[in-house]
């Protein structure tokens, strides 16, 4: 098993909108989006499905992201696309938090 990278803390991270990790840094074949909701953390490509939209730059609210450039909404917990224009859904990354420090621990 590989070894959990570490991507932000908990605290780099905005609370209504995302917080871009570098595909660099993840290893990831996307860059990643990281949100918070509430006290839990979730991680998505950053990439919309419907074009080429950093969702990272999105609207947070209600366990949703909305999208920057034409709205559309995915579920934070599951990727699930929400609301048109997009149809497909977003991929997700586990994460978890450990002492204040997000880490991705399977790809
Ligand atoms: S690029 Fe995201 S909804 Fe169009």
């Amino acid at each position: 098993m590989t070894e959990p990278i570490r991507l932000a803390a908990v605290d780099d991270i905005p609370t209504d909108t995302g917080l871009l990790v570098d595909s660099s840094v993840s290893g990831t074949s996307d860059d990643l989006a990281l949100f918070r909701d509430g006290d839990e953390v979730f991680a998505l490509d950053d990439t919309c499905t419907h074009s080429l939209a950093s969702l990272a730059e999105g609207f947070v609210s209600d366990g949703k992201v909305e999208c920057p450039l034409h709205a559309a909404e995915f579920c934070l917990r599951d990727g699930k696309a929400l609301s048109l224009p997009a149809t497909i859904d977003v991929a997700t990354h586990k994460v978890e938090v450990r002492d204040g420090e997000v880490f991705l621990v399977e790809d």
